[in-house]
């Protein structure tokens, strides 16, 4: 599983970092603000909640706590339940 690391003014966010509509790589994507569009399609996800901002893209990126620790940053295991669509 690869994964995206996000470093937004200082506070960390990770997500799955292959897009849910194909193939792109969101670490490779652009970044505006709290959003990151995908490098393929130019769909967007909203980095702290992985909720979709934008199509094609229709289903959220998974996203996971991160936590601070020591200075290193880490990931918990699990994924957070999937953000919801408004
Ligand atoms: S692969 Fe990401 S928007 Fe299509």
């Amino acid at each position: 599983m690869l994964l995206a690391v996000f470093n937004l003014a200082g506070t960390f966010y990770v997500t799955d970092d292959t897009c849910t509509h194909g193939p792109g790589s969101l670490s490779q994507g652009e970044i505006d603000g709290d959003i990151v569009e995908c490098d393929f399609h130019a769909g967007c996800f909203h980095i702290p909640t992985g909720r979709v901002e934008s199509p094609p893209c229709m289903i959220p990126v998974q996203t996971y706590a991160v936590h601070i620790i020591d200075g290193q940053v880490c990931i918990e295991r699990e994924p957070r339940p999937l953000a919801k669509q408004a």
